[in-house]
């Protein structure tokens, strides 16, 4: 089986941290460049993963040859540039989240994708999670019966760091929102299986001193009727797991810390019979907890495996970037709900 052949851009960020740990667990993928703004840093990280070429500018990274797919992880305010030269030199991109600055600039980074033949996709990993995959599965199955309301948590501690990009709001697009509320947006839409319909939101910097937001609440209504609720901060400390809770008519299902950058965490699922009538003493005694077995292993790895088949053997994307941009959409939707105090119609 030929190798998925690979080169990163931006490779000493969450690359360093955990995309290139998990590329290398890969039976399919073959690292053939990195690159990085610092040379030496450059050279470290290509000595570290066993890359072939350093490099220190992304258009040579993208004129190598041996480089089929990129995995673009530089800051947000460079994606839009460096995929639509990615795109222009003809390699399918895998480009970090949130895709671009905002939705015309993402757009426009899968217009010329479409104009030149490549493929694009998001590193929306949640999805790849085995707890979050199995809720989607129990969700779709009925398991819970018709959905009707969800919620997902997604907190870190990001305080107060001279220089950081991501509390920029011209680098970094948006605070909290943007950064892990992107996550939950794209969750909890992939796992109901259905799209948000109208949106409101509050945000504020409430602890830190940057200037984008370091709290921020959103609300969706979905198209199947049920409504949908991301709450995202950079001011609730790291220990605090993520919490993702589906609602439904025939049950619930709640997990803890299934929104990290390693696969665990943990899942209880309720199922209920709702062909019950109506009981004035609303007896919880009887709780039916389903048994729920998954195998734990590297998102990365399956993320980046997901999008080398679909880059090498035409598989489908299982994360086209198409969902990004309608992410995007809602983010943007969002922060105008914010300013206008208007509930946003998409
Ligand atoms: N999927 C995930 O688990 C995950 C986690 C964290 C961050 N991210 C995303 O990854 C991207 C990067 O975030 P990060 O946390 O790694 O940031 P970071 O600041 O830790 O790392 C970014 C890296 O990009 C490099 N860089 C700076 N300018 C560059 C340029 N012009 N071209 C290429 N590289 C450049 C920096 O030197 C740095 O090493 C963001 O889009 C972020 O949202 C994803």
């Amino acid at each position: 089986m030929k190798k998925v052949r690979w080169g990163v851009i931006g490779a000493g960020g969450i690359a360093d941290r955990r995309t290139l740990p998990g590329m290398m667990l890969s039976e399919e993928a073959e690292l053939i460049a990195v690159m990085e703004i610092n040379e030496e840093l450059a050279e470290n990280l290509r000595v570290k993963y066993g890359a072939k070429r350093a490099y220190t500018d992304h258009k040579s990274l993208l004129a190598d040859p041996e480089v089929d797919v990129v995995y673009i992880a530089s800051p947000v305010n460079f994606h839009k540039e460096q995929a639509i030269d990615a795109a222009r030199a003809k390699k399918d991109i895998l480009l970090e989240k949130p895709i671009c600055l905002d939705i015309a600039d993402a757009e426009e980074v899968l217009r010329v994708c479409e104009e030149e033949g490549v493929k694009i996709a998001t590193g929306f990993l949640m999805r790849f999670h085995a707890i979050n995959a199995k809720i989607r599965e129990l969700v779709q199955s009925g398991a819970i019966g018709q959905v009707v309301s969800c919620r997902a948590q997604f907190t870190c501690w990001y305080p107060d760091i001279p220089g950081a990009w991501r509390q920029v709001k011209a680098l970094s697009g948006g605070g909290a929102l943007m950064d892990l509320g992107v996550h939950c947006i794209d969750l909890l839409q992939y796992i109901v299986g259905s799209k948000a319909k109208r949106v409101a939101s509050f945000s504020r910097t409430n602890t830190f001193n940057y200037e984008v937001e370091d709290q921020a609440s959103l609300m969706m209504e979905l198209e199947n009727g049920a409504f949908a609720y991301v709450e995202s901060n950079f001011n609730v400390p790291d220990a605090v797991p993520s919490k993702l809770e589906i609602y439904g008519t025939a049950g619930s299902i709640v997990a803890y810390g299934t929104l990290s950058q390693v696969e665990g965490g943990t899942i209880d699922v309720i199922a209920a019979d709702s062909s019950a009538g109506y009981d004035a003493q609303q007896t919880r005694d009887e709780v039916k907890k389903l048994d729920v077995n998954v195998e734990f292993g590297n998102m990365y790895t399956k993320e980046l495996d997901s999008f080398g088949r679909s880059s090498r053997d035409g598989a489908p994307v299982e994360v086209p970037a198409a969902d990004a941009v309608w992410a995007q959409r809602i983010i943007k939707a969002a922060y105008e709900s914010q300013e206008t105090g208007k509930i946003i119609t998409l």
